[in-house]
Order: structure tokens, then C-alpha cells, then sequence
């Protein structure tokens, strides 16, 4: 029998306050109306000033450990998707392996945008399947908030922190990760970008007074791509595998927004009781809104062991991203 990944344990974590529409209706000059219409956005957390990323990583990769059984010294590899890190060097993941304590852990963090969850996912599934590695953490953490003009309408009310994490250990048999896809087009790279603080433009006064250090997005243009690149990622996953859309018990998709939601949802003939749906709550937490998500439907009890899941993802890069997982 086939050697796969499989997640063993699942847990998230988001920040304690909360920033409603309401809320920012008194910052910029929107309404909870247009929010809502458009996005499907209501509230989103936000971090504390003194919060980092690898804090956020804590508490959901503890929640992910205890599910599995594991202990943080079991761990062999620790994957952290981001692109909010708590600093450029070192990595997030090994400021987390220090506060868990997984000595016997290597480290490395990776930045695929929104799709980083899915990409990290890819990567640990080939690991396992090497054999190099056995037992994998992998999160999906940001503090979008502390990367954001909130000055800027279009970008502010979109965005919210949190973190989710999964580990993964080898297993034979039907269940497990079944096929993961990974896409990009690096010629759409400013469509969402956050262009300060590297080597084109490193950190100075000039950067700082051009708000440089905060996300920029093309919302209309980035829309349009999305939903066509998602259809067709949705069906290709399933036809890959052989699976029908009336098979699928879950579709996992990236909370960005839910007319993009819905429209891939439909495109599957999925209804909504099919899909996990949590953005209302958490707004767009780029690499940890699937992992937040599938934790939320995992302990609500909605996934079985057999169920076929969907998780896809589209993000800055571009870049686009699917799973398909026998739980
Ligand atoms: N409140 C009120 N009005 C706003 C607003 C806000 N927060 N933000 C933008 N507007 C205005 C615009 O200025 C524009 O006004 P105009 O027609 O007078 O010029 C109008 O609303 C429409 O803007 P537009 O950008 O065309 O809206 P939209 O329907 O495309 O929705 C997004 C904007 C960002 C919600 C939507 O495009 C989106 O979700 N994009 C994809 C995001 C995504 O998937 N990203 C990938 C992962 S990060």
C-alpha cells in the first residue's frame, strides 16, 4: 500500500479583540453595508502591539499537538507559511521551535501568500512520502494588521490575524493528502503586493512616508482572475483524482471573499452546507484562514473519517494552490 501524510492533529488560534465593521466605519470612509455586500466581512481580530506571529504559531500549534498526541520533541520538521514573520532573520518557524521546545525539530518558514498553507502542505506530504521525515508541523500564521494602511479603504477592511496548524505522520492506506497542485504567474505580481523593506526598495525614510511597508492590492483585477482560476482549479483537482463533485463532503476554500466562495461552490454544484465558511468572523487571514477554518470544522465534528475535503487557495504572486485529502 501507497506510503501518504495524513493530518493527524489540527488546532487554531486567533487574537482576543475584536474590529467590527462598525468599528471602522469610524476610521475610513465605508459602511458595514458595503463590507458586508461585498466581502461577507464582519468582524476580523486583531493582535496586540506586543503580539508577534510565532505567538499566534504558539497557542495554535499547542491546540494541533494535543489533538495528535504528540509532543513537541516528537516533532521532526516545523513548516510556518507567512508572510507578516515576526522579523526578515530569523525564520518564524525557528523562533516557534524555541518556545515549543521541539528540540529535534529543523525549521523553515515559507511565503506563498494566501496559497502558503497549501504550499506547506505540498512540501510536507513530499517529505513524508521521501521518508526522509516523519512527524511534521506545519501552521499558517499572520498579523496582517500590523501591515496595513489603515488609512486605505480598500485594503483595511479586508484583513485579520490568526493562525492555524496541523500536524502530519505517514500513513498507508486510502486516507491521507491524495494529490496536492501548485500554480503561479509572477507576471500579475503586482496585482497584491507589499513592495517595501526588501532588496528593490529597503527600508528608509523615503519607504516609510510612501507607506511602503503596507499591502497595496488591485481588488477588481485580482477578483476577475481569481474566481476564473478557481473553477477551473476546483474541477482539475477532483478529475485528477477520479472523484466526482457529488462525492465531496467539505470544500475548504481561502476566506477572501465570499462572492468567490460561493461562485467556485457553484461551478462544483456544492451547496453551502458543503462549504466552510468563516470569514465573517476572522476577515481574510491570508496563509491561516484554511487551517483556521478546517480546525473549526474538524472539532465542530463535520468531518468524517473517509470524507473526501477540497481545500483550494489564490493569493499574492500570483499564486493559486489545491489539496485533496481522504480524512
Ligand atoms: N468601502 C466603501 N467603498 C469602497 C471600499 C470600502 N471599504 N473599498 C473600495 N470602495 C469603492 C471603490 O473606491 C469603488 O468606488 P468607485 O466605483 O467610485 O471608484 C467601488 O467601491 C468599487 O470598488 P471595487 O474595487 O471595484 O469593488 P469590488 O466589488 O471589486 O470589491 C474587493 C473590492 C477588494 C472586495 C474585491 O475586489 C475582492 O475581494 N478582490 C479579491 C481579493 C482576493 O481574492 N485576494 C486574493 C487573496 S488576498
Amino acid at each position: 500500500m501507497s506510503l501518504r501524510s495524513r493530518i493527524t492533529g489540527t488546532g487554531s488560534y486567533a487574537p482576543e479583540t475584536v474590529l467590527t465593521n462598525s468599528d471602522l466605519e469610524k476610521k475610513v470612509d465605508t459602511s458595514d453595508e458595503w463590507i458586508t455586500e461585498r466581502t461577507g466581512i464582519k468582524e476580523r481580530r486583531i493582535a496586540k502591539s506586543s503580539e508577534t506571529t510565532s505567538d499566534l504559531c504558539l497557542e495554535a500549534s499547542k491546540n494541533a499537538l494535543q489533538a495528535a498526541g504528540l509532543k513537541a520533541w516528537e516533532l521532526d520538521l516545523i513548516i510556518v507559511a507567512t508572510m507578516s514573520g515576526d522579523m526578515p532573520m530569523p525564520s518564524t518557524a525557528s523562533l516557534l521551535q524555541k518556545k515549543l521546545g521541539a528540540k529535534n525539530a529543523g525549521a523553515f518558514d515559507l511565503n506563498a501568500a494566501c496559497s502558503g498553507f497549501l504550499y506547506g502542505l505540498s512540501a510536507a506530504d513530499n517529505f513524508i512520502k521521501g521518508g526522509a521525515v516523519k512527524r511534521i508541523l506545519l501552521v499558517g500564521a499572520e498579523v496582517m494588521s500590523k501591515f496595513i494602511d489603515w488609512k486605505d479603504r480598500s485594503t483595511c477592511v479586508l484583513f485579520g490575524d490568526g493562525a492555524g496548524a496541523v500536524t502530519l505522520e505517514p500513513s498507508r492506506g486510502k486516507r491521507g493528502v491524495l494529490s496536492t497542485h501548485l500554480y503561479s504567474d509572477g507576471s500579475m505580481w503586482d496585482f497584491i503586493c507589499l513592495p517595501g523593506g526588501g532588496s528593490q526598495h529597503p527600508p528608509s525614510s523615503k519607504t516609510i512616508k510612501n507607506k511602503m511597508h503596507c499591502i497595496k492590492m488591485k481588488g477588481n483585477e485580482t477578483f476577475k482572475v481569481a474566481v476564473r482560476t478557481l473553477e477551473k482549479l476546483v474541477v482539475d483537482t477532483l478529475k485528477k483524482n477520479k472523484v466526482k463533485p457529488s462525492e465531496l463532503s467539505m470544500l475548504i476554500p481561502h476566506q477572501a471573499n465570499l462572492r468567490i466562495i460561493k461562485a467556485t461552490a457553484e461551478r462544483l454544484d456544492l451547496p453551502m452546507s458543503k462549504v466552510a465558511v468563516n470569514l465573517h468572523r476572522y476577515g481574510n487571514t491570508s496563509s491561516a484562514s484554511i487551517p483556521l477554518a478546517l480546525d473549526e470544522v474538524v472539532r465542530a465534528g463535520r468531518i468524517k473519517k473517509d470524507d473526501y475535503i477540497l481545500l483550494e487557495a489564490f493569493g499574492a504572486g500570483l499564486t493559486w494552490a489545491s489539496a485533496l485529502i481522504r480524512w
